[in-house]
């Protein structure tokens, strides 16, 4: 198994509550892939159990062919994972900079060598975070909590990026520099992205593969250069 990332039959519940159902799919290095579907039906509980930040309650996860299901988030990180959480969730009484160093503990991984800084490429793809660096993260504004939550999740150097609605609640002038900034991840950095995303035609057009869940399974997947985006949008808008 060389892929990047394999989900074999993953189940997840909070409680008694099962949300996912036998999940099962892969992705290599450099793709992206987007998860699509209505709300409630579990594709924040789908990112959350790749994090590992809720265990499964049945299947496997691996990464880079390594069987990760009982490794805690903070490992996973460490394996190469980064994840900008749905609503940011920036640690509001630390500044910018210090928001960003959080990311750098993902560095403590066997393969990593160099200096534990926060790369130069995180201040290119988001310039303004340069300006804003000293400023605590709670007074910032929404588009600039999602160029940090994003930096942050770089500062990791992650081989794959899990995205959950980023452009969630934003200002659409905000939201087009966040879409040029992912796009420059995935062309210039070579990074995998799986991003849960409401705009359906930027997700169409930014991942090469997608994934339509109802009711906690996948329901629906292929590849967007193939199939006309009409052939989801019934599954996916209200
Ligand atoms: N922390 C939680 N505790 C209990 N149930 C939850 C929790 N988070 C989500 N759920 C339930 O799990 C289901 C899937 O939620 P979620 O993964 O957030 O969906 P989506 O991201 O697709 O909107 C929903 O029915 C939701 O109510
Ligand atoms: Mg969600």
């Amino acid at each position: 198994m060389s892929d990047l990332l394999n989900l074999r039959s993953v189940s997840a519940a909070y409680g008694n509550g099962q949300v996912l159902w036998d999940v099962a799919f892969d992705m290599k290095g450099g793709e992206a892939a987007t998860v699509l579907g209505r709300n409630g039906v579990g594709k924040t509980t789908l990112l959350k159990t790749i994090m590992g930040q809720l265990p499964v309650s049945g299947g496997h996860v691996y990464i880079d062919g390594e069987d990760v299901t009982a490794m805690s988030a903070h490992m996973r990180a460490r394996a190469g994972i980064g994840f900008v959480p749905q609503g940011r969730h920036v640690f509001p009484h630390l500044t910018v900079t210090e928001n960003l160093e959080v990311g750098l503990s993902a560095l403590d991984r066997k393969s990593h060598t160099g200096p534990k800084r926060v790369p130069e490429m995180v201040f290119d793809l988001f310039p303004k975070l340069t300006q804003i660096a000293k400023r605590k993260a709670g007074v910032l504004s929404g588009g600039e909590q999602q160029q940090l939550a994003i930096g942050r999740a770089l500062a990791g150097k992650p081989s794959l990026l899990l995205l959950d609605e980023p452009t969630e609640g934003i200002q659409p002038n905000i939201v087009q520099q966040i879409e040029d900034a992912l796009l420059r991840v995935r062309t210039e950095l070579g990074v995998a992205i799986l991003i849960v995303e409401q705009n359906l035609d930027f997700a169409w057009s930014f991942a090469d593969r997608y994934f339509v869940m109802q009711r906690g399974r996948i329901v629906k997947d292929g590849k967007t250069a193939e199939d006309p985006v009409e052939t989801v949008a019934h599954l996916v808008h209200v």
